[in-house]
């Protein structure tokens, strides 16, 4: 097993932020039509600055991971930056180049928290 490999499991068995965060300013549910897994993220936003994340949702290790590993990163970020992740961020998280169909377990947190905090 790779380092990046050993990320991805850490994060699957211990995710980070992981729960709800009941005093959220942005909560955004998505699904993965493919398989039918949902998660939903939950930001708090103060003077544009995410201050506080949580996610709650079950899925593949791939999906799970990329959440815990994405929200443990956006804290802390404007949500301009936010706005600006794509992708190969997320694959630069993981350190894994996915296939085509687990790229949309990987994407799928990101894609929940860009459409949250578009609205
Ligand atoms: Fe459902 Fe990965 S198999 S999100």
């Amino acid at each position: 097993m790779t380092i990046y490999q050993d990320i991805i499991v850490d994060h699957y068995r211990n995710p980070r932020n992981k729960g709800v965060l009941e005093d959220a300013t942005i909560s955004e549910s998505l699904k993965n039509y493919s398989c039918g897994d949902t998660i939903t993220v939950y930001l708090n936003v103060q003077d544009d600055t995410i201050t506080d994340v949580r996610f709650k949702g079950s899925g593949c290790a791939i999906s799970q991971a990329a959440a815990s590993i994405l929200l443990e990163n956006i804290k802390g970020k404007s949500i301009n930056e936010v706005k600006k992740l794509t992708y190969s961020d997320i694959q630069e998280l993981l350190g894994v180049k996915l296939s085509p169909a687990r790229v949309k377990c990987a994407e799928l947190a990101l894609k929940a928290v860009q459409k949250g905090v578009t609205k």
